[in-house]
């Protein structure tokens, strides 16, 4: 099942609330929420804090992608704040399985994240322990970039290691996806589609989850 992940990255941050409890009603999947340091990625943006704050306005998921270093030194911050899904990024820890296994101790899922040029061969030995891999598809801190088209070949490739190892995997994908690309991202074997740029930007949000979903099945 495709499931579609909108990012409020590119959200009116302004009425944010009123941004995610439109999309309660929109037939998204989860709430993709980007978490940027300033030092992993050079730019900044949300906390525990507004997380907690939006918690209490959607039953949705909250898929959170911590573009940070030292993301261990916060993950009891954002559980408390209501994360339900944890994605780290393999370049920012030191100790991959041992931060898996202390993220799914917490009682949440864990995601490991791949910025694109990171090879896939991180995984070998921990995609067993994970609930989903989240592959960059875009060079991450900015929404609105193009999709380089070299990672269609890296989603091609996770789909048959985790086919071998870990046959339920989630495997979403995050950067430059629209309508033009979502069928090919999808037939190479992702299943779970982050969207900022196209559904924010989008006249109607709703109307373009909808048809993001539609050009899915192919
Ligand atoms: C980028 C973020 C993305 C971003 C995607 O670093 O991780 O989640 O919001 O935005 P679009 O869909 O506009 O590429
Ligand atoms: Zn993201």
């Amino acid at each position: 099942m495709i499931k579609i992940a909108p990012s409020i990255l590119s959200a009116d941050f302004s009425r944010l609330g009123e941004e995610i409890k439109m999309l309660n009603e929109s037939g998204a999947d989860m709430v993709h929420i980007d978490i940027m340091d300033g030092h992993f990625v050079p730019n900044l943006t949300i906390g525990p804090l507004v997380i907690e704050k939006l918690r209490g306005l959607s039953d949705l998921p909250f898929d959170v992608h911590l573009m940070m270093d030292n993301p261990m030194d916060f993950i009891d911050d954002f559980v408390d704040a209501g994360a339900n899904i944890i994605s780290i990024h393999a370049e920012a820890v030191h100790h991959l399985h041992r931060s898996i296994i202390a993220i799914k101790e917490k009682g949440v899922k864990a995601s490991v994240t791949l910025n694109p040029s990171t090879p896939l061969n991180v995984l070998d030995y921990v995609i067993e322990d994970l609930d989903m891999v989240l592959l960059m598809t875009v060079n991450p801190g900015f929404g609105g970039q193009s999709y380089i088209p070299s990672m269609t070949r890296k989603i091609k490739d996770l789909r048959a290691m985790a086919n071998k190892f870990k046959p339920d995997l989630d495997i979403e994908v995050d950067g430059g996806i629209n309508i033009e690309n979502i069928g090919e991202v999808v037939k190479a074997g992702a299943n779970v589609i982050v969207s900022g740029s196209s559904i924010f930007m989008a006249k109607e949000p709703k109307k373009m989850i909808e048809k993001l979903r539609n050009f899915a099945m192919v």
